[in-house]
């Protein structure tokens, strides 16, 4: 398994190319299930969320053709085309156990075929992360589901049927599920307390330009009237705001200042905001977002909310940027029970952190010290690295298959801003 060493203490400068969105491809892939047409997806990042949702797609009959060389890769993005050539409805355990997206095909399978066998994700381990909402969801549009053998059995034999749907809490993952499903739904669906994340407004601009008549994207109450059939369409994924974070804070938490290319304030506003507060430079330019951390920084606190508050994604490396703070931070997590597995491996390289429940209380300004630490899970494993960067010596962070997941070539895009990092193959038996 391969590990990435970062040697701290350098300043970065320079530009880097935002990707398209890990989390706004993942559901945008599943929309081709919803017709037999082509569908084509430019921007598409080349990470291995992508590689198994398509393994997933083309287990569910649908032609994958990636239409670019893979040298194009990386800066530019993919482009690839769908096209659903047989009515599949299997989605195996071996493909959904990597991901908890793939949850993302019971939707449109029960919407266009009626029916869906879909094992129960996995994905990153932050938390019990159940799908009863993505269940409720599909039965209040009529369909019967069971659980047998760890699948969901799900059937709509009739087709589904338009209804109102009220989520207790704006899960991402399942209002995107009840969005797509209700395209094709008989009659018209309202989703109440609906998730607002701008990866939910990609999605549904993309069901737009396919034929799907949506009101109310991007606000808590969309209201999706059916239509019988989806048609093709050509879409261009939007940039990541989590990458986009990223990066803003391995400029400022280095003190060093990078041109953000392809991204826009608008996508991350309330972390801006936060950075902001933190004495951070983001200015909009031509060229793109000019992140600088050149002043002296100043601790905030944060709490992670649903869209449009501070997203629990940006959690772990915002606490990596207050380790290097002098002051206290206080970092409550609301969304995920279990996401702060960053924090012990963190304490191995000498930082003050104590955990009072959901609650991290940073005490920043400690030198780090290089260690071997453990990536458990996507965004804790970035976080890792960022302190990494800031950290006297060496820093070894092992397991990065969790990295791998949604950051693109992570290593090559640091080092063309002077960061020393550089990605070993793991020879020790485990
Ligand atoms: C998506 C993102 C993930 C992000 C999260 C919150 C993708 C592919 N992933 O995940 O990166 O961290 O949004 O912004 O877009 N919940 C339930 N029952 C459900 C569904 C969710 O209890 O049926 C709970 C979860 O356990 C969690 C909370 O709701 O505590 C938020 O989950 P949700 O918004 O659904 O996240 P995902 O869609 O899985």
């Amino acid at each position: 398994m391969d590990k990435i060493i970062v040697k701290g203490g350098q300043t970065l400068e320079g530009k880097i190319k935002i990707s398209g969105a890990k989390n706004a491809s993942l559901p945008l892939l599943c929309c081709p299930l919803l017709t037999n047409d082509k569908v084509t997806f430019t921007n598409v990042p080349e990470l291995g969320d992508i590689r198994n949702i398509n393994l997933l797609l083309e287990c569910l009959g649908v032609e994958v053709t990636q239409l670019d060389s893979a040298k194009n890769a990386g800066n530019l993005g993919h482009a690839f085309s769908f096209e659903t050539k047989e009515d599949k409805h299997n989605a195996p355990y071996e493909l959904v156990s990597k991901m908890r997206a793939s949850i993302l095909v019971l939707g449109p399978l029960l919407a266009r075929i009626g029916q869906a066998r879909v094992s129960l994700p996995g994905g990153c381990a932050i938390g019990a992360r159940p799908v009863d909402l993505h269940i409720k969801s599909m039965e209040a549009l009529g369909a019967e589901i069971e659980l047998d053998n760890g699948y969901l059995i799900a059937k709509a034999p009739n087709g589904l049927k338009g209804n109102k749907i009220t989520f207790p809490f704006p899960s991402v993952g399942a209002t995107e599920n009840a969005i797509m499903a209700a395209t094709l739904a008989e009659g018209e669906t309202i989703i109440n307390n609906a998730a607002q994340e701008p990866e939910i407004i990609d999605l549904g601009n993309c069901l737009v330009s396919m034929g799907a008549k949506i009101k109310g994207i991007g606000t808590s109450k969309i209201t999706i009237n059916g239509v019988k059939k989806l048609h093709g369409c050509e879409h261009r994924v939007l940039s990541d705001r989590i990458e986009t974070g990223t990066y803003a804070i391995a400029a400022a938490i280095t003190g060093g200042e990078i041109l953000l290319e392809n991204t826009s304030y608008g996508l991350l506003e309330s972390t801006f905001e936060t950075l902001k507060k933190c004495n951070i430079d983001i200015i909009q330019t031509d060229e793109g977002l000019l992140v600088s951390g050149r002043k002296k920084l100043i601790a905030q606190n944060i709490i992670t909310e649903p869209q449009p508050g501070f997203p629990t994604d940006m959690q772990a490396q915002y606490m990596a940027l207050m380790l290097k703070v002098n002051g206290v931070a206080t970092i409550k997590e609301q969304i995920f029970e279990n996401r702060f597995m960053h924090v012990p491996e963190f304490v191995r390289m000498g930082a003050n952190i104590s955990l009072l429940g959901n609650t991290a209380i940073v005490t920043g300004g400690v030198q780090l010290k290089g260690a071997k630490v453990m990536a458990t899970d996507l965004r804790a494993s970035v976080s890792l690295v960022l302190a990494g960067l800031i950290a006297d010596g060496e820093t070894i962070v092992t397991d990065v298959h969790h990295l791998d997941r949604g950051y693109a070539n992570l290593e090559d895009r640091l080092s063309s801003c002077g960061a020393i990092i550089k990605r070993v193959k793991d020879t020790c038996q485990k």
